[in-house]
């Protein structure tokens, strides 16, 4: 199968060029070398390249940056998507496009199922929505794959949190918003089984388990053998541009079975090299 990869230079598209060119032709496409909310330079790439299958793992990530800049964030997020959608219909190419839990509210007790109704609170999880939107509706044969909390290759935040430490500040983080942290290397490897499946549809695809990010934040330190103080606190005191879910844990009855957000996480720090070993093969 011929895949073509948007975003390729980002955390989870650096991950899907290296594990599905084992076993596909890739062509990996970084922001630089094709923007997706350009219409015309999207229909191009798809004739030139005509892959079978297309992942859109290019978005504007930065929650905050979406609040200050909605054109930005609407141009990347829905008329990206909007663009794939249309001329990989066209051609009759599938077209997976990766999404977010931040399309919903967190309002919800339990963890959200893919068919429960999204709420965005905030101008990412909106865009996002609207780009899930448009490729639902523009195409026949599509997957969405929403995760959560992705670290990888790339700006993150552990990185965020071990950066700040090294700088001795003040770690405060929040315990009352609830996540399933997820390697882009685990998630990489959750799209190309969807992928694999040839079962369209929505997928919550996270690392198992559950935690606060203050629980993420402490992880990280114990993992990496740091000893820093973090104090956990209410996300009131800690004002941000864009508001989160309180409750961001996705869970779907079907589709990839993921190991344990610790696990995920100990190897991730090893691949760093932050961590020699921190003895969670068995959990
Ligand atoms: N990161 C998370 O915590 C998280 C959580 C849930 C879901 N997701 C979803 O997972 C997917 C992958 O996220 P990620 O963590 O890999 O994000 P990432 O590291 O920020 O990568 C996104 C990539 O998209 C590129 N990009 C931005 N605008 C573009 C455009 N108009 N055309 C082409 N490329 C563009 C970025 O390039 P530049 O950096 O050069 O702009 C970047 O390389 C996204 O759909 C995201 O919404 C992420």
């Amino acid at each position: 199968m011929r895949i073509l990869i948007t975003g390729a230079g980002g955390q989870l598209g650096l991950e899907l060029k290296d594990l599905l060119a084992g076993g596909h032709e890739v062509v990996p496409l970084t922001h630089r070398e094709l923007d997706i909310a350009d219409a015309p330079a999207v229909e191009r790439a798809l004739q030139e390249y005509a892959p079978d299958l297309t992942i859109n793992a290019a978005a504007y990530t930065d929650v905050d940056g979406c609040e200050a800049e909605p054109g930005l964030a609407y141009r990347a997020n829905a008329l990206g998507p909007r663009n794939l959608a249309q001329f990989c219909e066209r051609r009759g190419c599938e077209l997976l496009q990766v999404s977010t839990n931040y399309v919903f509210d967190g309002e919800k007790e339990e963890p959200y199922e893919p068919f429960d109704p999204p709420n965005p609170i905030s101008v990412y999880g909106k865009t996002k929505l609207a780009g899930e939107e448009y490729v639902k509706h523009l195409s026949t044969r599509w997957y969405v794959v929403r995760s959560a909390g992705v670290y990888g290759e790339g700006h993150n935040f552990v990185r965020t949190m071990l950066k700040a430490a090294a700088r001795g500040e003040e770690l405060k983080v929040k315990n009352d918003e609830f996540i399933s942290p997820t390697y882009a290397r685990d998630l990489a490897a959750g799209v190309s089984e969807v992928v694999e499946s040839g079962l369209y549809g929505v997928y919550h695809v996270t690392n198992a388990g559950s935690c606060s990010w203050y629980e993420f934040a402490r992880e990280v330190f114990d993992l990496a053998g740091i000893e820093v103080e973090v104090k956990p606190v209410a996300s009131s005191e800690y004002p941000r541009p864009a508001a989160r879910p309180a409750n961001g844990l996705v869970y779907s009855p079907y589709g990839p079975k993921m190991r344990h957000w610790r696990v995920a996480l100990n190897d991730y720090l090893k691949d760093e090299a932050i961590v020699e070993t921190a003895g969670l093969e068995n959990e």
